[in-house]
């Protein structure tokens, strides 16, 4: 069974409450629900992590008990070296996620240090990105619908 990993970044954990007309009203928590959910249809085997800390980001991709990773990597998608590098050592294909279109936003949101490194890239969906994510690795991957 293809494993994947859903690693959250940092502010995640406040979604529902957080700027919801960007990112809509729904918790973190009803979104892996969900998820959950749509995994258990595909035939998909999944963990979920939520961290507002770089390095505990870099440790969870080094754990390696994953086939596949989907990140949000939040706003560390617009400065962090060491997650890009992380995702380079560990080398997993992976799907870069966002809520909301970082590139349709502020400028410094252009900046983006995973998304050339990235097997695919789903943004402006909503939660249903994530959704849209798991769909997609289960047809390239394998599962059972
Ligand atoms: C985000 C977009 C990022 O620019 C921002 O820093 C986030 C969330 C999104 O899901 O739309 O925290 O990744």
């Amino acid at each position: 069974m293809t494993r994947v990993l859903v690693l959250q970044g940092p502010n995640l954990n406040l979604l529902g409450t957080r700027e919801p007309e960007i990112y809509g009203h729904e918790t973190l928590d009803a979104i892996h629900g969900r998820m959950a959910s749509r995994a258990a249809e595909l035939g998909l085997e999944i963990a979920f992590f939520q961290s507002n800390h770089e390095g505990s980001l870099i440790d969870r991709l080094h754990e390696r008990d994953f086939d596949v990773v989907i990140i949000n990597a939040a706003g560390y998608t617009h400065t962090s070296v060491a997650l890009r590098d992380a995702l380079l050592a560990v080398h997993p294909p992976f799907w870069e996620v966002h809520l909301s279109d970082p590139w349709q936003r502020d400028e410094f949101r252009k900046t983006n240090f995973i998304h050339d490194i990235a097997t695919a890239t789903i943004a402006g969906h909503g939660a249903q990105g994530y959704i849209e994510a798991l769909e997609q690795i289960a047809a390239q991957f394998g599962g059972a619908a």
